[in-house]
């Protein structure tokens, strides 16, 4: 089994000392929802930044939305070797079924996310999405209980990923920073085992969780 943690995700509601702001109020106002429950997404409220540096990570649905959407199709998921966890920068948990159909447009993903922020778990009944408060990337590992924790990061040891996922006690798990710019917030690399760079490049994170599925089917290769 592999868990696949994104850690420290930009994935939040518009902050309350943002709420206030034109360009969230305007677009809270044509969607019809409170600007506090509307996702904070950097293609439309850059201007909310002004010219803080905060501008270049925050805000970035877009990111849990394309690992998602790689994760769920993945083969790995389909023989239900998979787990994959959402932990945000507010240290929330985000759980997401394996049967989850992720939905095909992006703005409904959007949609998705704000109900989940503000009723703890979709759809109603059956949920296949929970959130849960309070969760640090540790209590996150922690719950996942793995043998081994690999961290992936550019400034890690050069490594390959089949052989290091041959070689690794299970079942384990993998950490993949959900942020477009900087560094963990949290301690991802000291609660790692190992912490492993797959390229010299710094790469998308989308691209690292596609190079970890494939290896990880690779490595297992349960169907001849
Ligand atoms: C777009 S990067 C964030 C860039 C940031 N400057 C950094 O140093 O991590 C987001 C995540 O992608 C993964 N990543 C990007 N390039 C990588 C590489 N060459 N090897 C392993 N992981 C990588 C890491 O998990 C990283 O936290």
């Amino acid at each position: 089994m592999l868990d696949l943690i994104l850690a420290d995700t930009e994935l939040e509601l518009v902050p309350e000392e943002l709420a206030s702001h034109p360009s969230i109020v305007k677009n809270a106002k044509k969607r019809g929802k409170s600007p506090s429950k509307i996702l904070l997404d950097i293609s439309l409220h850059r201007s909310a930044f002004g010219d803080s540096p905060e501008v270049e990570r925050r805000g970035r649905p877009d990111i849990p939305y394309i690992v998602l959407a790689l994760c769920l199709d993945s083969i790995a998921n389909a023989e239900r070797k998979l787990t994959t966890l959402i932990h945000t920068r507010n240290d929330e948990l985000i759980e997401i079924s394996p049967r989850l159909r992720l939905p095909k447009r992006y703005n409904r993903f959007v949609g998705l996310m704000e109900d989940l922020f503000e009723k703890g778990a979709v759809p109603e009944g059956k949920p296949l999405l929970t959130i849960t408060r309070n969760m640090t990337l540790e209590k996150v590992i922690e719950k996942c209980s793995p043998e081994t924790t690999i961290c992936l990061s550019p400034d890690g040891e050069p490594g390959d990923l089949i052989p290091l996922f041959n070689e690794v006690k299970k079942p384990f798990t993998c950490i993949i920073g959900g942020f477009p710019e900087g560094d963990y917030t949290s301690p991802a690399k000291e609660l790692s085992d190992r912490v492993v760079s797959i390229s010299p490049h710094l790469l998308k994170v989308w691209t690292v969780a596609s190079n970890i599925l494939v290896s990880y089917e690779q490595s297992e290769k349960t169907y001849k």
